[in-house]
């Protein structure tokens, strides 16, 4: 750890949360998230819509983010953002207000991949909480993306499996929809699925090779059963709800619990950490907590404030590339498909 302390100012801004936090050496002092209500009422979000909010929300995001931690910004040692991946329009609010930011005040400007930082995390100084050791698993489950990656050190990532088309929160989000749920649906999936029947319904689990997913089709198989349900009985919706969400979650978690099973088999690494807005879950948590005592596992489950999108975790990977010096140039742009 330096003897100095190193302020990192970060901003996320790659979908519909407007969020910017502040860390000194690895430690949250503030963590604000705007979340975007306006894009309830079209059942998902709306990318115009999305950069506009961000454009309003962001200055008295980083004002709340810096009061908080009570720091001024002469104070401040780097700027880390998130670059990508994400939607262009609302990369673009954050990658422009931080360039310029971090111009103005002459500071190092930190890139950030969005899905590195939800990996890292779990470096994050909290009292009560272990960091994984290198090498590990990370699965990474949200609404974009659905990947098994295999962790070396800190920016050192190989993704070793991924969707083939729908991510894993969608799976979440579309079942919802059809059952006449707002959005995002997956938290109220899982509210309702607490108190069902998990074995009351079966839904087919795609075949797919290797350490791949696929979800598409089981949004439709879920759209074919309600319709099929619903002719007999219009009222199957209500009358089964609970019982519907949790078999829909049962088997969600059984698709991610498969390929993780194979992905420690494979490498032969059994540290288990998840991060993404779908590690928030309470049948993923529980499926990796059943794992540690049924095969061994150790797994990693972040705390509740830093599984869906948050500017803590782009701060904790801005620190760690701090640390090694690495910095972006002042003429970077966002990038809305950004591999690592
Ligand atoms: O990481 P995140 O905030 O944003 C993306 O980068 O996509 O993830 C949002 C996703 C949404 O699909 C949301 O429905 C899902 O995470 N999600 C959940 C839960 N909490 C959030 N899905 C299932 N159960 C939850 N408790
Ligand atoms: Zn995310």
């Amino acid at each position: 750890m330096p003897d100095q302390k190193i302020n990192i100012l970060a901003i996320e801004s790659s979908c519909d949360d407007t969020a910017a936090a502040v860390l000194c050496n690895g430690k949250i002092l503030s963590n604000i998230v705007a979340t975007q209500e306006v894009h309830q009422q079209y059942g998902g979000v709306v990318p115009e819509l999305a950069s506009r909010a961000h454009q309003q929300n962001i200055v008295p995001v980083i004002h709340q983010a810096l009061a908080k931690a009570n720091i001024v910004k002469k104070d401040v040692s780097a700027i880390a953002f998130t670059r990508g991946p994400g939607l262009m329009g609302s990369l673009l609010v954050g990658t422009s207000f931080a360039k310029s930011l971090a111009m103005g005040l002459n500071i190092p400007l930190i890139e950030v991949n969005h899905m590195q930082a939800h990996i890292l995390a779990h470096f994050i100084e909290e009292d009560g909480y272990d960091k994984p050791e290198f090498p590990f698993l990370a699965m990474t489950i949200s609404g974009g993306h659905t990947q098994i990656v295999k962790v070396t050190d800190y920016f050192e990532m190989e993704v070793i499996g991924e969707t083939t088309d729908d991510a894993v929160g969608e799976a979440f989000d579309k079942s919802a929809k059809i059952l006449g749920l707002p959005y995002p649906g997956g938290p109220l999936v899982d509210k309702y699925a607490k108190e069902g029947n998990p074995k009351a319904f079966k839904f087919p689990k795609p075949k797919v090779d290797g350490l791949n997913f696929s979800f598409s089709g089981f949004k439709t198989a879920v759209l074919y059963f309600v319709q099929r349900e619903t002719k007999n009985d219009p009222e199957f919706i209500e009358k089964n709800l609970k019982d519907i969400c949790a078999s829909i979650q049962y088997t969600i978690i059984g698709i991610l619990m498969d390929k993780l099973k194979k992905a420690v088999k494979e490498t032969g690494i059994n540290q288990v950490a998840i991060g993404g807005g779908v590690s928030a879950n309470s049948g993923i948590r529980q499926a990796l907590k059943d794992a540690e005592k049924k095969w061994g596992w150790k797994c990693y489950i972040p705390k509740f404030e830093y599984t869906t999108d948050n500017a803590a975790m782009i701060g904790i990977a801005g620190y760690h590339k701090y640390l090694k010096k690495d910095f972006a140039d002042y003429s970077i742009t966002a990038q809305s498909r950004y591999k690592f």
